[in-house]
């Protein structure tokens, strides 16, 4: 975590990007991003639910051991999933373990809210590293009426930066501000001493962090702060269909796929 406070004396912002599986987690490691999230937008961009909701531990363990296999050099965040965290203390300890003990994750994420103040002091006094989320919390999507801004009124803004003050002196090391007005992500930056990771929150956040679908194209709708940096989609449907497209004119396999061998004989 000593990394990440030292991210913030760097020159370039903090790069964090998403990945569910050990390949794509290869190709952003490779590309250099500092934190790779198994975020547990994992729900709709791979696992194909409406919302993050329904995403388990099962699942958000297994995808962030995948990522982990797939990385060398990137810090691991392990999304904690909806009710995964807060409903007891114990299970709320060993369950934030396991994406550390089982997973093998270098830290874990809680959407953060006031109840989770005291879970990131026990679960930082235990040695489980943890990142705070604040501004649009999805897992709050039935609460909040939809992925909207948050922090638009001085009284809301000033709630967000209480909670990052608290966070913060709770233990986390850095903080995921999401959706909030760029105004108030610098204040809050200004404010810390952690990094703050932005998405949707300005470019006066230590770092920015994207879903990788988003990034990469694969997104049937994106968020309005999103951008995409490539067409990964069309790429994909290009070689789906020059591969059906040969099988089905013969063309592949060619001899080169195939071999022979000449000892055996069947009738
Ligand atoms: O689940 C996720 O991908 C996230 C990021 C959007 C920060 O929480």
């Amino acid at each position: 975590m000593t990394t990440t406070r030292g991210l913030r004396e760097q020159e370039t912002p903090i790069t964090m990007l998403t990945a569910y599986d050990a390949l794509t987690a290869r190709i952003v490691d490779d590309a250099g991003i500092d934190i790779i999230l198994v975020g547990d937008s994992m729900g709709t961009t791979v696992l194909g639910y409406d919302d993050t909701l329904p995403v388990t531990l099962d699942e958000a363990t297994s995808h962030t051991a995948a990522v982990v296999r797939g990385t060398d050099n990137a810090l691991v965040v392990a999304d904690m999933p909806f009710l995964s965290v807060g409903v007891d203390e114990s299970e709320t300890v060993r369950n934030a373990g396991r994406m550390l003990k089982a997973a093998g994750a270098d830290a874990v994420k809680l959407e953060s809210g006031p109840h989770t103040v005291e879970i990131t002091e026990r679960l930082v006094h235990l040695g489980i590293p943890v990142m705070a989320h604040l501004g649009l919390t999805p897992q709050h999507v039935n609460q909040l009426g939809g992925y909207t801004r948050q922090g638009t009124t001085t009284e809301a803004a000033e709630e967000i930066l209480s909670l990052a003050r608290a966070h913060e002196d709770a233990g986390a090391f850095a903080l995921v501000l999401e959706h909030v007005p760029a105004n108030v992500a610098e204040r809050i930056t200004k404010s810390l001493e952690i990094p703050t990771i932005g998405i949707g929150a300005g470019a006066d956040c230590d770092g920015q962090v994207l879903v990788s679908a988003d990034v990469m194209g694969l997104s049937e709708r994106q968020p309005p702060f999103a951008e995409q940096f490539g067409d990964v989609e069309a790429a994909m449907t290009e070689a789906v269909e020059s591969y059906r497209s040969a099988v089905e004119t013969g063309s592949f396999p060619a001899a080169e796929h195939s071999h022979i061998e000449a000892d055996v004989d069947l009738e």
